[in-house]
């Protein structure tokens, strides 16, 4: 990286440091716990992330992904449990995690009257850069994130979601981070811009050797972005490892049946009980998991034919995340979302996650969004 940082960040710092070999960038946690009055957020999370990966952390609302970002950049304090970001304790070490973390939390604070510019050189100052390096850094970081070519005098205010993901991205990168913490950065883009942030992600990764940490509703970014997941529902880690080795254990493939009711679907997962020993209900759906399934659905469709059970609709896939997901819990990440149909999966969460964000205790989510913000911007102070 010819322009490197231009930044004096200390003893250490300077040009290309996050691409020196054998710093420690790795995120380990043992029984990483947080609990809000009397309910537990995290529970208990242990976790060993090594140098240089991309680790997906996925999970639906409320599953505690927030909080366990939160602890692992320090701006939350753990109530038990333990955690060491490159290679430093979050709560005996706050000052050597901070300067070797960049975040980019999920509710942004972004100051709407200010530029991009400006938001990016009072960030470097914060971080102890001097004017000229502050105003180099902010036009490298524009040009990194592609918001180089936006009118310098557009306040933040009148920004897109897209662009406001970008500049929270470049304000991340601002102290050169070895550990790069994302909370949920593409929640509510369109698919073009959400392409965009991973192309970003995946070269931050390959060029700068940065661990990254995001958290996602998205199966399709974990599955497509990370090196390995762990799935987190209600504050426990459910399942974890490298996306095709989970999906691999589910077994080969899905056969889905489809019924006209629940009902019918319970009656055939009893038919098929010898035939398919492994199998799940999914509401008027019945999934069947086999090595290979081409050559069982003859057999299967006639049993079901005897049975007197009419099919609605029949499909079979590999298996996704989702069905990770569903063995692990017993319930789906997305509601809405059917098995296998990766290539309508992305849409169908869009539309979910907004549903879901709505449907929820607003009071609850509005206190929990300004504390954000405030631990924000006690961060960025
Ligand atoms: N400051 C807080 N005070 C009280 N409860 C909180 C606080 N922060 C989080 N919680 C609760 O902890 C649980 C986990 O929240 P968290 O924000 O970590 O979930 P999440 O997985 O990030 O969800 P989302 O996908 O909606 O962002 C939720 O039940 C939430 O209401
Ligand atoms: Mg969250």
């Amino acid at each position: 990286m010819g322009t490197g940082m231009g930044m004096d960040m200390g003893k250490d710092a300077g040009m290309g440091r996050g691409t020196e070999m054998g710093l420690d960038r790795s995120i380990w946690a043992r029984g990483l716990t947080r609990t809000f009055a009397d309910m537990t957020a995290v529970d208990g999370v242990d976790l060993t992330i090594d140098s240089g990966r991309i680790f997906g952390f996925l999970g639906p609302n409320g599953s505690g992904k927030t909080t366990m970002v939160r602890m692992l950049t320090t701006i939350l304090k753990p109530s038990a449990g333990s955690a060491r970001v490159a290679g430093f304790d979050v709560s005996e070490q706050q000052g050597e995690v901070r300067e070797r973390v960049g975040v980019a939390l999920q509710e942004v604070g972004l100051d709407g009257l200010m530029t991009a510019r400006e938001m990016l050189v009072l960030q470097a100052r914060l971080f102890r850069a001097d004017r000229e390096q502050a105003r180099a850094t902010a036009e490298r970081l524009l040009a990194t994130v592609g918001l180089d070519n936006v009118d310098p005098k557009k306040r933040v205010g009148q920004f897109s979601g897209g662009m406001r993901r970008r500049l929270d991205l470049a304000l991340a990168l601002v102290n050169d981070p070895l550990v790069l913490f994302l909370d949920e950065p593409t929640t509510g883009l369109d698919p073009v811009s959400r392409s965009a942030i991973w192309d970003e992600v995946r070269r931050l990764n390959r060029e700068k050797g940065m661990t990254i940490f995001l958290t996602t509703q998205y199966l399709e970014e974990a599955d497509k972005l990370a090196d390995e997941v762990a799935i987190i529902d209600r504050g426990r880690i459910v399942a974890q490892g490298a996306p095709e080795a989970l999906k691999r254990g589910i077994g080969n493939e899905v056969v889905k049946f489809t019924f006209a009711s629940p009902d019918a679907a319970a009656r055939a997962g009893d038919v098929l009980s010898r035939q398919a020993p492994d199998r799940r209900l999914d509401g008027p759906s019945l999934l069947c998991y086999f090595t290979t399934a081409a050559g069982r659905l003859p057999e299967l469709i006639r049993t079901l034919d005897e049975a007197g059970l009419a099919l609605e609709g029949l499909t079979v896939s590999e298996p996704t995340l989702d069905d990770v997901f569903l063995q692990a819990t017993g319930h789906r990440l997305s509601p809405k979302q059917a098995a296998g149909n990766g290539a309508n999966g992305a849409a169908a969460e869009v539309g979910d996650a907004a549903g879901v964000a709505g449907a929820g205790d607003s009071a609850d989510a509005a206190a929990e969004a300004s504390g954000r913000r405030t631990s924000k911007r006690g961060r960025r102070r």
